[in-house]
């Protein structure tokens, strides 16, 4: 059987290759690409696969018996068209089984984002290929990235209030698609994917100045006030926009979730919040 990853070079894909080749034959496995050039070091087989260039698909595609569908990073209904290119170039090539990296809640998520997640859902069950949707919750990567900042600023800056965010790492994502990959049982299954225990930005400074034996304490924006932060340091426009308004997505309880069937399908408790605070002071030296 062979599986095609999507999305391969970006931080989740190389993930779920590594993870994968412990589980199944290197040769089993074949990553499907836009940038051949970010490929090295992934170690198996490589086809270049544009979504928004339906004419590599299908040569691409050829042979691939399960699909791993890594949503797009484009933004917006261009990300809805990008994943109808793939849906459909999967039929042409008889592609036997599509794995979907979604989002948390897709179906009442008010983030802009479920969207195109919906659509794609839409897609994939009107496609009659069979398939698993993995609804990925919030990446805590997403939230550790701003520790140098708040290092820096003396704070912990959001517009999530006490909402409750059950993210988790993507190695622990990476670890429920290899789950899905490699056991029976999965198809025409939605799993909603998220962290075991749900922290608020509050807990997550307050873990920040334990670990680091400083006062940062979490300040609370209001949206236009937090993207004009996240403008200022550096972030493209649009970007520090969306990322407000996901944090006030947050604050709804948009990244909450008590399931725990992310654990449940790999087998072993989710990478505490403790954890991914110290990985990220290593890395933020
Ligand atoms: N759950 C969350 O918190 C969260 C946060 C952010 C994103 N996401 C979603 O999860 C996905 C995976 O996350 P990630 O961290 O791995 O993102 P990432 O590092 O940005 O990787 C995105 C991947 O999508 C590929 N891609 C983009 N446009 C493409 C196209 N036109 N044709 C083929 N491939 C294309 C990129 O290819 P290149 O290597 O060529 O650039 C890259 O490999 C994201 O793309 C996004 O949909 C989820």
């Amino acid at each position: 059987m062979t599986i095609g990853i999507t999305g391969a070079t970006g931080q989740l894909g190389r993930l779920v290759v590594k993870k994968l080749k412990a589980k199944v034959p290197s040769a089993d496995i074949v990553a499907l690409i836009r940038t051949p050039a970010r490929a090295a070091g992934l170690g198996i087989s490589v086809r270049g696969a544009d979504y928004d260039k339906p004419e590599t698909l299908d040569p691409a595609f050829a042979g691939i018996d399960t699909l791993v569908l890594i949503s797009s990073s484009e933004l917006g209904q261009r990300r809805a068209a990008q994943h109808h290119n793939v849906i459909e170039a999967a039929k042409r090539t008889g592609v036997k089984r599509i794995v979907y990296t979604s989002l948390l809640h897709a179906d009442t998520s008010p983030l802009n984002l479920a969207d195109g997640h919906r659509g794609t859902e839409a897609g994939l069950r009107l496609s009659g290929i069979p398939f698993t949707i993995l609804r990925n919750g919030w990446y805590t990567e997403n939230y550790t990235a701003s520790v140098p900042a708040a290092l820096a600023g003396g704070a912990f800056l959001g517009s999530a209030g006490n909402g409750r965010i059950s993210s988790a790492l993507r190695v622990d994502y990476a670890d429920a698609a290899v789950a899905v990959l490699t056991s029976d049982g999965h198809e025409g299954k939605t799993y909603e994917l998220a962290g075991d225990e749900a922290y608020t930005l509050s807990d997550l400074a307050a873990e920040i100045s334990r670990q680091t034996g400083r006062t940062i304490p979490y300040n609370n924006l209001p949206e236009a006030d937090y993207a004009a932060a996240l403008t200022g340091l550096g972030l493209p426009e649009p970007l520090a926009h969306a990322y407000a308004s996901y944090d006030v997505g947050a604050s709804q309880d948009a990244l909450f979730d008590n399931g725990r069937q992310l654990s449940a399908l790999i087998g072993q408790p989710t990478t505490p919040l403790a954890t991914a605070v110290a990985d990220a002071l290593k890395q933020a030296g």
